[in-house]
């Protein structure tokens, strides 16, 4: 079974293929309504099942948007309306659904449940989300990085914030595709140390910086996220504002990064917290093709779980 549970559990040939693939959907689309299907339609008969355990914008309808254009049909499932884990089991669900569907994409709180889900399920399963990792979302990055830079392999990443689930999967891309990783951010707030472990052991440059304007230093790609994650409670997380305000990527700090140096965000925003809108809306600005990249490459995701 072909799952698609964290990018250093795929193959780097696979996740290769799987960019190159996205790339040549997107092109083959230019200038198409964006709810006409592609010429090659190969989910047609095919049914995919999308369960949110926490809110979506973004995955919930480039999932759902992506399945039409390739053929295929959608449902879009409340985790809180299931017995997912509270009622039955995760694994008597997972059993059941791959009676009914041809593959399932998960967002999620905890790993546990996204890997039980997986193990017991006949049917590909698909991570979008879960708190320790969001592998679709830095796909959908390495792709955007890609069409606007060349090839990431050798070039800087500055992640700053909170070293939280999309961080960590920006470690596991620098194993997967080559590039070096500085984390600037408090202490208290690292990412966790088996992440930066893991991403080492591959090779890759891992710095840790606790002066931003230090870390930026020769960026090829700053990266921001929200201070305060959707499992997290924001009022209870309120001092992790003062922590974190000295890591807001502002235009100061993007000057001290490379010329011509990108910023992403994955959304969605605190506008003025992590990030002001000064850099949010400009030139380094590439957070809307990383969100239509995630149309993109979750398309050739889905292609890669199901071998069509
Ligand atoms: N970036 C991302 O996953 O967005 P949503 O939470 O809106 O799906």
């Amino acid at each position: 079974m072909t799952h698609f549970l964290d990018i250093h559990k795929t193959p780097k040939d696979d996740l290769r293929r799987i960019l190159d693939q996205a790339l040549a959907m997107k092109n083959a689309r230019t200038g198409r309504p964006k709810g006409a299907a592609d010429d090659d339609r190969p989910l047609a008969g095919r049914m995919v099942a999308l369960i949110f355990e926490k809110p979506s914008t973004r995955t919930r309808i480039s999932f759902d948007m992506g399945i039409r254009q390739l053929g295929g049909q959608s449902m879009i499932l409340s985790g809180t309306e299931m017995h997912l884990g509270h009622g039955e089991t995760i694994a008597d669900t997972a059993r059941v659904m791959s009676r009914y569907v041809d593959a399932i994409m998960v967002r999620t709180f905890s790993e546990s449940s996204l890997l039980e889900l997986a193990h017991h399920s006949d049917v590909p399963v698909i991570n979008g989300l879960t708190n320790r990792t969001h592998p679709c979302q830095i796909m959908a990055d390495v792709m955007t990085f890609e069409e606007h830079r060349g090839p990431i392999k050798g070039k800087k990443v500055v992640w700053a914030g909170d070293g939280n689930n999309v961080c960590a999967s920006f470690l596991h891309a620098a194993g997967q595709f080559g590039f070096d990783f500085v984390y600037t951010g408090p202490a208290q707030l690292d990412p966790e140390q088996v992440f930066i472990d893991g991403a080492r052991a591959e090779g890759v440059n891992v710095r840790i910086e606790r002066v931003a304007a230090r870390a930026v230093e020769g960026a090829d790609l700053v990266v921001a996220d929200t201070w305060v994650s959707m499992h997290e409670n924001r009022t209870a997380c309120h001092n992790r504002h003062n922590l974190l305000k000295p890591y807001q990527v502002n235009a100061r700090l993007m000057s001290r990064a490379k010329k011509g140096a990108l910023f992403m965000h994955c959304l969605p925003a605190h506008r003025g917290e992590e990030a002001t809108s000064e850099v949010m809306d400009g030139p380094h600005s590439v957070i809307l093709d990383e969100a239509e990249n995630r149309l993109h490459v979750q398309k050739a995701i889905l292609r890669w779980c199901l071998g069509i």
